[in-house]
């Protein structure tokens, strides 16, 4: 459904020149959420931009439901929907009008553009607010409503650009729970994010992004398992104390000096029944951390051990 070959983005030239994409190839079967996950300035948006025809690549070729995106930009753009990073809505018109008003854009006439803004304002829970003014809405609010916007024409391939950065833990659910539906229909997905978790929950193949590249690709559980795990360190008093804390935490427990250090999966947990155990024990620590790798240590563990999916 979206096949990317070669695809670069400069900008600028001479002196200024920035390489925002250095030369990606990609491929998404049809039905599937691929996620695009990297830190700020990997270049997510800018490859976003150009599958939507709103960037002319540099080089290289991209295709969307067969539709090249240079010489067929029309029918690239029947075929997707997107929720953009830079949303275009209008903070003072009202969730419902501004959802007709789209309809009417993509060829519906008044009754059935009423019709797909009432029907979409449902599947995303906006009912209630389709009379307010998207200005007043909340960051989370917001989302869903580019969201339903995307989904206007029906479209086959969905792009949405960090759909959740910003938004608290209920309403990132309350997405991710739309998206996944959207799935089940049929419809194909190019989702960016920041957040590891999201895409672990949410795509089935995840290509990481670092300054203009894939850095490495696979399915969530191929990455995952290429990847630094939790570190729970545990200070003791001293080394001989730290024997008897690892024996007493057991598993994975490694003595370090006076410290005891249990790389896990789960650390919140991990560090939470270490603590416990040493409590039982009747062994006092002297301090107590826990690491968790952040995108960057993933990206340093991917670039720098051997490629570990392909
Ligand atoms: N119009 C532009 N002109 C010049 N440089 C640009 C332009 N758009 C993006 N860039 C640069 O290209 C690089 C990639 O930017 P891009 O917006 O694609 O990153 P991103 O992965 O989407 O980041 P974020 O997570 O912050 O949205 C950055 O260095 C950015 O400064
Ligand atoms: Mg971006």
């Amino acid at each position: 459904m979206i096949e990317v070959e070669g695809l670069v983005k400069t900008f600028g030239t001479g002196d200024n020149a920035v390489k925002a994409v250095r030369g990606i190839d990609f491929t998404v079967p049809e039905g599937q959420i691929y996620g695009l996950l990297g830190a700020n300035g990997a270049g997510k948006s800018t490859v976003v931009l150009m599958l939507a025809t709103l960037l002319r690549q540099t080089e290289g070729t991209a295709r969307v439901n067969g539709f090249d995106v240079l010489t067929q930009p029309n029918e690239v753009r029947q075929s997707f929907g997107a929720a953009l990073q830079e949303t275009g809505l209008d903070p003072l018109q009202k969730a419902g009008e501004l959802l007709e008003l789209h309809g009417r854009l993509y060829g519906y006439d008044k009754a059935a553009a009423a019709a797909r803004a009432a029907e979409l304002l449902e599947v995303v829970g906006l009912t209630e607010d389709r009379g307010r003014r998207v200005g007043t809405y909340s960051g989370g609010m917001r989302r869903r409503l580019d969201l339903a916007a995307a989904l206007i024409h029906h479209p086959p391939i969905l792009f949405l650009d960090e759909p959740t950065t910003g938004l608290d833990p209920a309403s990132r659910r309350a997405i991710w729970d739309e998206v996944a539906k959207l799935q089940k229909e049929g419809v194909t997905v190019l989702l960016t994010t920041q957040y590891l978790e999201e895409a672990d929950q949410l795509a089935d193949h995840v290509a990481i992004m670092a300054d203009g590249i894939i850095a490495a690709s696979g399915t969530p559980d191929e990455l995952k398992s290429g990847m630094g795990a939790d570190v729970v360190d545990i200070e003791l008093a001293d080394s001989e104390t730290a024997n008897r804390a690892a024996v007493a935490i057991g598993n994975d427990a490694k003595v370090i000096g006076h410290e005891v250090r249990i790389s896990t999966t789960d650390g919140p947990t991990t560090l939470a029944e270490a603590i416990n155990a040493l409590k039982q024990a009747q062994i006092e620590t002297k301090g107590v951390s826990l690491t968790q790798p952040t995108l960057d240590d993933v990206f340093l563990n991917l670039t720098d051990g051997p490629p570990a999916h392909e």
